[in-house]
């Protein structure tokens, strides 16, 4: 039974994932290379079937790992069965991403395919980006394969599942979405797309494969387990999937072009994809956990056809990413001729301009609705288990998401792709101002009182805050000073390293630099702000006083070297606004003081107010205990956490028992 219910599953998708592909490949025009080529239709067909193969079999890869990194006890046959899929996953995915760079190569040089390999291919594959791109995704997938068949500890499994989303990285960043001329960049919106796809497409598949060897018990768990990643996919994908159309299609017209045509197709199979998913919710994990005996039959009919609409949408996919998209009109046309007529549609900056500008961010779109779901979620439980919750909390916790939104989708993030201090601002909100809200929150207090543990050796959200989050900042919390040298290596990657270009000239460069920017950020605040311990409020000082001179020498280095700095910006836009001072790059330096003296002055004071008793402290205590409570007071403060995580303790103690 259960091998049948495999057979049809994967034929299931690969057959409907192919008919998608001939339809929208034909439809799109992607399957007419023009007059002048001469690689011949074998080669044109290679380049998407083989794409659909690699979107697949990287699914498959990816989703088992998935799975058995957080669904599945780190032990056992289930287990195995999971890591063995991925790995003959893999070894399809290398297979396939190889065959698909011979024929880009084919097909830029073109050449048929019967002339027989030549030594041109090699320079292909180490001097051509193109060339590069497909042959690091051949070798990460390879890497994986190999990793795979051979590792079984979950950390370094982690690691393979991380080389194996990045192996899906380089063909997209050669894709449509790179952008050029005649349209913005959506790398990572795309990667980001393509990645939940292969989450969701290949943690079903996944499933499907180990059904057979998980108990009863294991599978209701694992199933329901699976059900929460393929909701988060489902959001990701519907947010990122229609970013990366819009910065295409912005017109009626665009929408009815075969690219526009082929989008809404997809858009329908992902409505049937929502109603599959319904129904799992409603019927079939309900009945598989009536009946446990019938071992999730319904669930798997179910996933069976569910994968065959998956492979139409993937199928699509493939033939979309070969589709020429619509041609521009409008502002977009205006900026065929070049981002400097576009960005000289721009007023010059100032402050009216950050607030009131607009530009979406896939990845921090995504971040801070679900940071603002799950809070409010946890704080749901906190009140349900008639336990409660600081309002200050969540009021930080709400404005800190506000501030993050406002500068990676406002005004902010508009004018740094085109200003080297709008860049500066954004790394400088991100790393001080962000976390000084976000911290307070206390969100990982949020998760002890509110998340599951898992009783059966697998990895929830609650055991990876505890094996991966809480290290790290327990060492800075022993020994504050570190604290410089993290920020310090933050500063060098994000300024002196080729992270600067990259940032100045995509979205994957951006993301990179805020994603580090805001984490090395709120790692030092929570390492500064953290419960007192006796005999480190001097520690903390001096960490305050290290990492300010740092501020300093890094706001001189940027006034300094700031005509070097900008070149990536210069470049692409040259000075739109000529010596306007609010456009010049020496501004990046008093920027980065002012937000830093902020973050210093702040942590200060919380760093003197939560001051351990004990300290033979040289700075006068700010109030005796006896004084009345103030929402930040030490006592208040100590009084009030201790309370509060009070019921964490006895939460974790009852989970013990
Ligand atoms: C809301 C529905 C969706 C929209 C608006 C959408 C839109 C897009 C767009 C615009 C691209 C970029 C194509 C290009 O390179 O020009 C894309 C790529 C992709 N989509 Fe979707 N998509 C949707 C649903 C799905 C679903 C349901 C799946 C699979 C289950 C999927 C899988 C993919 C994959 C794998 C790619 C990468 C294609 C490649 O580069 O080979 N998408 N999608």
């Amino acid at each position: 039974m259960s091998l049948r219910t495999k057979g049809a599953a994967g034929a299931g998708l690969l057959a409907a994932g192919m008919l998608a592909l001939v339809w929208a490949y034909n439809y799109g025009g992607g399957s007419d290379p023009g007059l002048l080529d001469r690689s011949g239709p074998a080669v044109t067909w290679a380049l998407a079937t083989t794409k659909l193969v690699f979107n697949l079999a990287s699914a498959g890869t990816i989703g088992a790992l998935v799975l058995a990194l957080f669904a599945l006890p780190h032990c056992g046959t289930a287990y195995d069965r999971a890591l063995r899929f991925a790995g003959w996953s893999a070894a399809v995915w290398f297979i396939s991403a190889t065959v698909h760079t011979y024929a880009s190569f084919l097909f830029i040089a073109n050449t048929s395919p019967w002339t027989g390999p030549s030594a041109a291919f090699l320079t292909y594959l180490t001097q051509i980006d193109a060339g590069r791109a497909g042959a690091l995704a051949s070798v990460l997938a390879g890497a994986v394969a190999v990793s795979c068949f051979r590792v079984r500890s979950p950390r370094l499994l982690a690691g393979t599942a991380a080389a194996a989303f990045a192996g899906l990285l380089p063909l997209v960043i050669k894709s449509h979405a790179a952008g050029g001329t005649d349209h913005a960049d959506s790398t990572t919106a795309i990667f980001l797309h393509a990645a939940t796809a292969a989450v969701w497409v290949g943690g079903l598949l996944a499933l499907i494969v180990i059904r057979g060897v998980l108990s009863t018990g294991q599978l209701g768990l694992t199933v329901r387990r699976y059900s929460t990643l393929a909701l988060i996919c489902f959001i990701c994908l519907a947010v990122t999937g229609t970013l990366g159309a819009l910065v295409r299609i912005t017109t009626a017209e665009a929408l009815l072009s075969p690219y526009g045509v082929i989008v809404l197709a997809k858009c329908g199979v992902f409505v049937i994809l929502g109603v599959f998913g319904a129904l799992h919710r409603r019927w079939s994990i309900t009945r598989m956990e009536k009946n446990p005996g019938r071992r999730g039959r319904h669930f798997a009919a179910l996933a069976v056809a569910e994968l065959a609409v998956m492979g139409a949408a993937s199928g699509m996919a493939a033939a979309l990413a070969r589709t020429e998209p619509p041609a521009r009109t409008g502002a977009e046309a205006v900026r065929k001729v070049g981002a400097q007529e576009f960005v000289a549609l721009l007023p010059e900056p100032g402050l009216g301009e950050f607030i009131s500008g607009w530009a979406p961010d896939p990845l921090w779109s995504l971040v801070c609705g679900f940071a603002v779901f799950a809070y409010l979620a946890g704080l749901r439980r906190v009140h349900a288990a008639g336990r409660s919750w600081p309002v200050y909390r969540t009021a930080l916790w709400l404005a800190g998401i506000a501030v993050l939104f406002m500068v990676t989708n406002g005004g902010i993030h508009v004018y740094q792709g085109y200003l080297f201090n709008a860049h500066v601002l954004t790394q400088t909100m991100l790393t001080a101002v962000v976390p000084l809200l976000l911290v307070p929150a206390a969100p990982l207090t949020l998760a002890r009182q509110t998340v599951q543990a898992r009783t059966d050796g697998s990895t929830g959200v609650k055991e990876f805050v505890s094996h991966t989050v809480n290290p790290p900042l327990a060492t800075l919390r022993k020994d504050p000073v570190l604290i410089i040298f993290v920020l310090a290596a933050a500063l060098i990657t994000i300024y002196y390293t080729p992270l600067l270009d990259w940032a100045a000239a995509g979205q994957i460069g951006y993301s990179a630099m805020s994603l580090l920017a805001l984490l090395t950020g709120c790692l030092a605040t929570a390492a500064l702000t953290g419960i007192q311990e006796p005999g480190l409020t001097r520690k903390r000082l001096l960490a305050l006083a290290g990492t300010a001179s740092l501020y300093v020498f890094g706001g001189w280095k940027i006034v300094e070297k700031a005509p070097a700095m900008e070149l990536p910006w210069y470049t692409a836009v040259g000075k739109p606004w000529g010596l306007s001072p609010t456009a010049a790059a020496e501004m990046g330096g008093p920027v980065m003081w002012a937000t830093a003296a902020l973050w210093l002055a702040i942590t200060a004071a919380m760093v003197l107010l939560r001051r351990d008793p004990n300290s033979r402290n040289p700075l006068p205590r700010c109030g005796n205990s006896s004084a009345p409570e103030s929402a930040f007071g030490h006592d208040a403060l100590k009084a009030r956490g201790a309370k509060h995580d009070e019921g964490s303790n006895q939460q974790a103690a009852g989970q013990r028992r």
